[in-house]
């Protein structure tokens, strides 16, 4: 098992490039389902999630090739199957996104039990309800779900609870449904209305992706069409905040800072010192943090996908924070492997903790949990005094492209082993 050795304590510098959006590659190269004829998908980032979604589709008939530029040509016209392979599916809990466009596309889907999460319980009883009112029948056995219907038909459906991928589902599913849907309290991401954006341009017609209602008028069938993957939001935070805890200057390029203005204010009201661009932002070295309460909340809210991070940060902090993530149940136990570090975080309740600022922290032999403690543990070996090793680094490679050799550009002494 691979592990990532880190020496704390040196500045970076230098310039790190943002790769394309991990939860906008998924999504769409799942949609290209329902197209006919060749998808040209490029800004894909090379991570361990896409590579599970391609084996699943590949698995499917699907035929996926990597051109000179390193764009992927995608073309399903062949799929012979539609139940989803279940160690594959089990491993990939996007999987159930394939759920919409093969329902859709096939008037059926097999999809195996998600199963549990490290992040805590993710139910998919709001795809079952959704895909329900188009008309499909569900029956769950033998682990499984399978989906089956006569023909998808418009329906309006009101999401009990805001989620990404069921308001991701809905859409796929309901662009060749016949009729019209009207989808209400989704999800407002931008991976959602860059997902409506590529389907439009394959002849589907939706309108009020990025809102809170989004109608769909189904047509017959989408034909293929080409897209660049938006930048990762989620690495711009992340590397934000690495650059404020390493008091370095570094210049986070290839980003849409507009993405994520909540986030930022709130590293404004922790005194971190940045100068933002269009497609760009700069660290500058900032030598104290002010302490700063968040609620994690969706889409313009701040992400749940930072609030690892930005715990770090407050470690760092002058004063007391308390962090405060509803989203899922599991997401604040990685504060654990921290205080093994010298942090002084104390949880509350599955969902609130608080972080007493500032700590010295230590390198420690520790195991990544999930993807974004995964890469907060790597910024916080980054600042720890001695070395950090850290294990299961399977589960930030899901989602940080080739990131060693990322960090180490920018003067990181990072190896992996
Ligand atoms: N939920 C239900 N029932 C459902 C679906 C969701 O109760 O049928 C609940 C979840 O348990 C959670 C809440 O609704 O409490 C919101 O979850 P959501 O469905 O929005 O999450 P998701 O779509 O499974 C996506 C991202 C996550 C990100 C969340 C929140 C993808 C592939 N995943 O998950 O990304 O944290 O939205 O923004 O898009 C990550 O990249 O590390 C990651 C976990």
């Amino acid at each position: 098992m691979k592990q990532y050795i880190i020496k704390g304590g040196n500045k970076l510098s230098g310039e790190i490039k943002v790769k394309g959006a991990k939860n906008s590659a998924l999504k769409i190269i799942a949609s290209t389902i329902l197209t006919k004829g060749e998808n040209k998908i490029s800004n894909v980032p090379q991570i361990n999630d896409i590579k599970k979604m391609m084996d699943i589709l590949k698995d499917l008939g699907v035929n996926i090739k990597k051109n000179q530029s390193g764009s992927f040509l995608i073309n399903t016209d062949n799929i012979s199957k539609t139940d989803i392979d279940e160690k594959k599916g089990k491993d990939l809990r996007a999987s159930i996104i394939l759920s919409g466009p093969l329902l859709a596309r096939f008037k059926k889907a097999t999809i195996p039990y998600p199963g549990g999460c490290l992040i805590g319980k993710r139910p998919i009883d709001i795809f079952i309800n959704g895909l329900q009112s188009l008309g499909a029948h569900c029956e769950e056995k033998n682990n499984k779900y399978y989906f089956t219907t006569k023909q998808l038909h418009g329906a309006i459906f009101v999401f009990p609870k805001i989620s990404v991928t069921a308001t991701e589902t809905m859409i796929m599913a309901a662009s060749i449904a016949e009729g019209t849907t009207v989808l209400k309290n989704t999800a407002q991401e931008p991976e959602i209305i860059e997902l409506a954006k590529y389907l439009n341009k394959c002849g589907a017609k939706i309108k009020g992706a990025g809102t809170s209602i989004i109608t769909i008028k189904g047509v017959k069938r989408l034909l293929a069409n080409k897209t660049k993957i938006m930048p990762d939001r989620i690495e711009v935070g992340t590397f934000v905040i690495m650059g404020l805890l390493t008091k370095s200057a570094i210049k986070i390029s290839n980003c849409l800072p507009e993405h994520l203005e909540t986030f930022l204010l709130m590293i404004k009201k922790a005194g971190g010192k940045l100068e933002i661009g269009k497609n760009f932002i700069k660290t500058l070295p900032t030598k104290k943090f002010n302490p700063v309460n968040i609620i994690t909340h969706e889409y313009p809210g701040f992400a749940t996908d930072l609030q690892a991070p930005f715990t770090l940060l407050m470690t760092q902090a002058e004063g007391n924070s308390l962090i405060h993530d509803p989203i899922f149940n599991g997401r604040l136990f990685f504060t654990d492997k921290l205080n093994q570090m010298g942090a002084d975080i104390i949880m509350c309740d599955p969902h609130r903790a608080i972080v007493k600022g500032p700590t010295h922290l230590f390198g420690k032999n520790v195991d990544s949990p999930d993807l974004r403690a995964g890469i907060t543990l790597v910024l916080a070996g980054l600042i720890a005094q001695g070395t950090t090793t850290i294990g299961n680094t399977y589960q930030i490679e899901r989602g940080y492209e080739n990131i060693i050799q990322r960090l180490k550009n920018l003067g990181a002494k990072i190896y992996a082993k």
